[in-house]
């Protein structure tokens, strides 16, 4: 009754921005990713006869409030898929700063799934754990594939067909990200909060939902054919779109700070200069870098030298969901 795992977070390079239904994590428009090795999760939940009601630490700190009501309503999912009406112990490490947009959810709630259904004495197929992952937070369904994944709509009413596929092994492509660190403290708006309202009051949401499926034909025919230049620009442009439409939203807000800017600023000048470099955000004002390892020092370099850096963290490609053994955990 008790399972360890550990998940790496993801960054989108076709955002998921906007839900068709809320309570389901239904998105309106697929999305696409690839998973990152640098930030992570590690989750151990245990099934306990004696507790009357689940605990959750994170970091080693007990939580209450809204972070631990959307783990005990999504353990509610999967015992209600078990059967079973056991409550649980959940102790769970972020290698990634909470709710800061380096996206801890994805990696919270796919290290999450994965320990719960395990320790309940599930065994799923990676599509029927995407399914329930993405309802504890959408972009976490692709956390359950390395490499490159894209979560599909699905167009049931019911989710049934709205998962993770994976898109390209994460041997496939060694491309990097370097996540330049602005200010890693809580954002304001959260991911749901903040897509809700554009989805709501943005006039510009229409004109999103639009551009998507040619970007997505672009960025998978560039990820196959290993074409940097072209997933980068989709990636860059996509990121620019998503981000534009929280400018329309009532009250209108952005992720941005100016540093966000500079450094936007500093990747296109230094791709003006030869060294093909492609930026991308989530909702959150760190910026994620997109090179290749043939200029890590050039970027690095440059990246480090912005006023308002504070750190510049690289990751790889990572691998999906994985399972840890007692012996394994530090
Ligand atoms: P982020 O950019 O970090 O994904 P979000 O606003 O999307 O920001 O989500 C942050 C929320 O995800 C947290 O407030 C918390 O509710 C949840 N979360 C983060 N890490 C974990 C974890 N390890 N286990 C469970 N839930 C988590
Ligand atoms: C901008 O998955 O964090 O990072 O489903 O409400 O939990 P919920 O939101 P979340 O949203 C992520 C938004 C994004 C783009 C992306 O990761 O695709
Ligand atoms: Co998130």
């Amino acid at each position: 009754m008790k399972a360890t795992a550990k998940a790496h977070t993801n960054i989108a390079l076709i955002k998921y921005w906007g839900k068709r239904d809320e309570a389901l994590i239904l998105p309106t428009n697929n999305s696409l990713s690839v998973t990152l090795d640098g930030f992570y999760t590690t989750t151990t939940v245990s099934y306990k006869p004696e507790l009357t009601k689940d605990t959750f630490t994170l970091n080693d700190e007990v939580v209450v409030g809204e972070q631990y009501n959307r783990v005990t309503n999504f353990l509610n999912k999967v015992r209600d898929i078990a059967g079973k009406q056991l409550y649980a112990e959940v102790k769970s490490i972020n290698a990634v700063p909470t709710a800061a947009g380096f996206a801890s959810s994805a990696s919270g709630f796919a290290a999450l799934a994965a320990a719960a259904t395990k320790a309940i004495g599930l065994s799923l197929t990676e599509s029927e754990l995407s399914r329930l992952t993405r309802q504890g937070s959408g972009s976490a369904c692709r956390s359950i594939f390395g490499g490159f994944a894209e979560w599909q709509k699905g167009e049931m009413e019911d989710g049934s067909d709205s998962f993770a596929v994976p898109v390209a092994p994460k041997d496939h492509w060694d491309i990097r990200v370097a996540a330049v660190v602005l200010n890693a403290k809580m954002k304001k708006v959260s991911s749901r909060s903040g897509m809700k309202r554009t989805v709501e009051t943005s006039p510009f949401f229409k004109g999103w939902v639009e551009s998507i499926p040619s970007d997505l034909e672009a960025i998978k025919q560039g990820i196959l054919e290993r074409d940097f230049h072209k997933v980068g620009e989709v990636a860059e442009a996509n990121c620019l779109k998503m981000h534009a439409t929280t400018l329309g939203a009532n009250p209108p807000f952005t992720y941005w700070l100016d540093t966000t800017m500079s450094v936007m600023q500093t990747v296109q000048e230094l791709r003006s200069t030869g060294v093909p470099a492609y930026f991308t955000i989530d909702a959150g004002p760190n910026v994620k870098v997109l090179y290749l390892p043939q200029d890590e020092e050039k970027v690095l370099e440059t990246l480090r030298n912005i006023s308002g850096v504070t750190d510049v963290r690289l990751s790889r490609v990572g691998q999906g969901i994985k399972y840890l053994e007692d012996e394994e955990l530090v």
